[in-house]
C-alpha cells in the first residue's frame, strides 16, 4: 500500500467530472487499499479518487467512532462505487463540514436527511440501501466530489470568501515555519 498526495484547492483537478469505473481489475483493487490508506493518515472519514488526481466515480468512506474507554477506533471500510443518490422526504440536516481538499477549514452545510443510494462494492456487487444521519451527510459531501463541487460551494459567498482566505494566510504561515 502507499499514501497518495490529496489535492487542495485550488488545484483545477478538483472540477473535474469523474467518469464511471468500468474495470474491476487489480489496479482499482490498489487504488481502494491506497485511498483507505492515505485518508486514514490524513486522518480523514471520507475521500473521493479525485482529491488523489484519479477522475473516476470511487469514493471510500469510514466513519470509525472511537471506542468508549479510549480504546482503539473500531473501522468500518465502506466503498462506493458508481454511486446514485435520490433524496427521500423533505427534511434537512444541518452539519459543519470538512474537507482534506480544503485543509482545517469548516461551514455549515444543509443536505437532505434521509437518501436512497445505489452503488457498486469493490468486486462489483450492487447494492441499494436507505441511509440517514451522518453517513447519509458523508455521502452527499463525496458525491459531489465526482460532480467537481465541493462543500465551501453551498457557503455563501461571502463566508466562502472568509474562509479560502484564512486557508491562505494558514498555509503560508506553515510554509514559513518549514524554513
Ligand atoms: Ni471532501
Amino acid at each position: 500500500m502507499a499514501l497518495l498526495p490529496i489535492l487542495e484547492v485550488p488545484d483545477p483537478r478538483l472540477r473535474e467530472k469523474s467518469t464511471p469505473v468500468e474495470v474491476f481489475d487489480d489496479n482499482l483493487q490498489r487504488l481502494i487499499d491506497d485511498m483507505f490508506e492515505t485518508m486514514y493518515k490524513a486522518p480523514g472519514i471520507g475521500l473521493a479518487a479525485i482529491q488523489v488526481g484519479v477522475a473516476k466515480r470511487l469514493l471510500v468512506i469510514d466513519l470509525q467512532q472511537p471506542e468508549e474507554e479510549g480504546g482503539e477506533a473500531k473501522r468500518n471500510p465502506l466503498v462506493f462505487i458508481n454511486p446514485e443518490l435520490t433524496p427521500e422526504g423533505e427534511e434537512k440536516r444541518l452539519y459543519t463540514e470538512g474537507c482534506l481538499s480544503v485543509p482545517d477549514q469548516y461551514g455549515e452545510v444543509r443536505r437532505p436527511t434521509t437518501i436512497h443510494a445505489k452503488w457498486l462494492d469493490r468486486d462489483g456487487k450492487a447494492h441499494g440501501e436507505r441511509i440517514d444521519g451522518m453517513l447519509a451527510t458523508c455521502l452527499q459531501h463525496e458525491m459531489d466530489h465526482l460532480e467537481g463541487i465541493l462543500f465551501i460551494d453551498h457557503l455563501s459567498r461571502l463566508k466562502r470568501g472568509m474562509l479560502m482566505k484564512k486557508l491562505v494566510k494558514e498555509r503560508k504561515l506553515r510554509e514559513e515555519s518549514s524554513y
